[in-house]
């Protein structure tokens, strides 16, 4: 089985679906590598390290899409503007593709594949269950969302994070407001409690609480006896009732805090729209907003994705991509995560699609039969 890795061409990503590392693993496994020529410079793994790791770097990305078995990639395949065609369209019938498709968010991308014939899988869509946790892209993503998103607003904020005792008096510490404490929210808030700040969190899930408190943080949350999780562990749409409550809580807090991080997503991947505009006006001038939920369309009424807005004096980050910002680390988790997924499968020199499989049956976008 031959893998191909090319060159990420969406603007401003900078991670590499396989390092060196991993190729490495895959070779030895007796599945052969090739990487496009440059495709982990901006990740800063050069090609030499992909050649002494046993894999082979190919300046064809064309040709190294027409012979691949399996394409392994970071972002849904996209248009080259380089090669003037669209990366599916240089995919043979039949050949095997994994990375974070996200198809509810790029239903276009999966039709397109189901056209072409191939047989395509999510990284996005991989249950989580713990046989699954190895291979799991959007936790080893969002931690390093959240983690950024904290440095974000610590960078942008014109106070200090930390209390401080100085000769020119005492500083006291930022308040830090985390709204959605999953992966990326606890990041948040583990990265915002290690610069000093006194953070609190607040999320739908009740088995949030416990995680929060576990980092030191405050429990702020709205009493109900809604369930707030499907059966897959994701947050669900609330009632009405339930987001007018939380729009009081959230109203309050953020009016407090000198720092507002929000996570929130339903489902894995849309954004709640939870900070309204009238709700920035509440927040004092020199107050952040850092949305790491802009790429699902903003937690925050007024974000822009991609840009920083500034309303009466508070300042919104929309960032779109944070894990493109630490790509070395964000690669190396990544690659590990596709690695473990192939690797699972990988039985007597073939990769095997066993659609009982509830891994392979939860990540499969189209096709799915093998080569
Ligand atoms: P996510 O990225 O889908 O959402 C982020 C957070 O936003 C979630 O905690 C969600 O409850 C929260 N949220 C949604 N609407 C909100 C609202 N209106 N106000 C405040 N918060 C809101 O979530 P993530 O981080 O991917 O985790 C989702 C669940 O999956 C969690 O229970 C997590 O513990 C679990 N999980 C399980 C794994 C496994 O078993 N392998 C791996 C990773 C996560």
């Amino acid at each position: 089985m031959k893998i191909a890795v090319p060159r990420e061409v969406l603007e401003g990503e900078r991670r590499v679906a396989l390092v060196p590392e991993s190729c490495g693993k895959l070779v030895k496994a007796g599945i052969a590598v090739a990487v496009e020529s440059g495709a982990g410079e901006s990740s800063f793994f050069p090609d030499p390290a992909y050649r002494d790791a046993g894999a082979a770097v190919e300046s064809d990305a064309a040709g190294l899409l027409r012979v691949a078995d399996f394409v392994l990639k970071v972002q849904p395949p996209g248009f080259r503007p380089d090669l003037g065609v669209h990366e599916v369209d240089l995919m043979r019938r039949g050949a095997m593709l994994l990375g974070t498709l996200m198809p509810t968010r790029h239903p276009d991308v999966a039709s397109k594949l189901a056209a072409a014939g191939i047989t395509a899988f999510a990284t996005d869509r991989i249950p989580r269950i713990t046989r699954a946790q190895p291979m799991d892209t959007l936790s080893s993503m969002a931690s390093i969302a959240g983690y950024k998103a904290a440095l974000l607003a610590a960078n942008a904020l014109p106070r200090y994070f930390p209390m401080l005792t100085t000769a020119a008096g005492t500083v006291f510490p930022a308040k830090v407001f985390v709204i959605g404490a999953g992966v990326a929210g606890l990041s948040a808030i583990a990265t915002a409690k290690r610069l000093g700040a006194a953070v609190e969190a607040t999320d739908t899930r009740p088995a949030a609480r416990e995680q929060v408190e576990s980092l030191g943080a405050r429990f702020v949350g709205v009493e109900t006896t809604e369930s707030a999780q499907d059966a897959s562990g994701y947050a669900k749409e609330l009632s009405p009732e339930y987001y007018r409550k939380q729009a009081e809580l959230l109203a309050a807090r953020c009016a407090s805090a000198d720092a507002v991080i929000t996570t929130a997503l339903i489902g894995g991947v849309t954004a709640p729209k939870l900070i309204t505009a009238e709700m920035v006006r509440g927040m004092r001038p020199g107050s952040v907003i850092v949305d790491a939920a802009a790429e699902g369309g903003g937690n925050c009424e007024l974000t822009r994705p991609g840009e920083t807005v500034t309303e009466r004096g508070v300042t919104v980050l929309g960032p779109r991509n944070l894990p493109a910002e630490m790509p070395w680390h964000a690669s190396t988790l990544y690659s590990r995560n596709l690695t473990a997924f192939v690797l699972a499968f990988w039985k007597d020199g073939r990769f095997a699609i066993d659609l009982d499989d509830e891994i392979l049956r939860g990540a499969l976008v189209s096709g799915g039969t093998a080569p």
